[in-house]
């Protein structure tokens, strides 16, 4: 028996290693990943916030948010992007537990929070209470090489950015970074 979950919101710096190494892992087998987070004095991974699901000191769902600005018609937004979410044992609830911990911090900060997903979990982020901007992959500027198909996610910011790119459907947002 697992036990109940708990949600640990930790910046890089508190990582174990073997918290780390699992979702390090989990990056390479879900994503094919080829960079590790590694969080170092010197990196961002240092002082990104990282969600754990854990239970009786099992890692079971994991995600980050990475800090990235966005230009779109020539205004900056310092937004919130939503990464790297996966679950260790799927289909238990726990990315979504993960996901509503992500979301109610975002809504605390009053940013706007971004994420980007192939098609077959869109449905995942809608049971878990996101926006969805289909397609909205193609929005966004560099985007992925790897996975360039799929939808924007997101949670609404007092910035009211993706009310302003929902209106202007001719226009593309640039990200300080790519697609992540
Ligand atoms: C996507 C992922 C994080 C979902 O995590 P999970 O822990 O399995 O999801 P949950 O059990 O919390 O599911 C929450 C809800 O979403 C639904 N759901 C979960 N995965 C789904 C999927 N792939 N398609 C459709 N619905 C899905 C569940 O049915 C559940 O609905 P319910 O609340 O009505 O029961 C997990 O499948 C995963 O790690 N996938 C590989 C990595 C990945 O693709 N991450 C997303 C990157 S954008």
């Amino acid at each position: 028996m697992l036990g109940v979950p708990q949600v640990i919101t930790i910046s890089g710096r508190g990582l174990s290693k073997t918290d780390l190494d699992v979702i390090n892992q989990s990056r390479i087998r879900e994503f094919g990943s080829e960079t590790l987070i590694n969080p170092q004095p010197d990196n961002e991974d240092w002082k990104r916030l990282h969600f754990l699901v854990k239970s009786k000191g099992k890692l079971l769902s994991y995600g980050r948010l990475i800090e990235v600005e966005v230009t779109f018609m020539g205004r900056s937004f310092k937004i919130l992007g939503i990464g790297s979410i996966a679950s260790i044992i799927k289909r238990k609830g726990y990315g979504k537990l993960l996901v509503l911990a992500i979301k109610e911090h975002i809504k605390k900060t009053k940013k706007t929070g971004l994420g980007f997903c192939n098609k077959d979990t869109t449905e995942f982020y809608r049971q878990c209470g996101l926006g969805i901007m289909a397609d909205g992959k193609k929005r966004f500027e560099p985007g992925s090489t790897r996975f360039p198909e799929g939808d924007a996610v997101y949670i609404p910011g007092d910035d009211q950015l993706i009310e302003k790119i929902l209106q202007q459907p001719g226009e593309v947002a640039h990200l300080s970074r790519p697609q992540w």
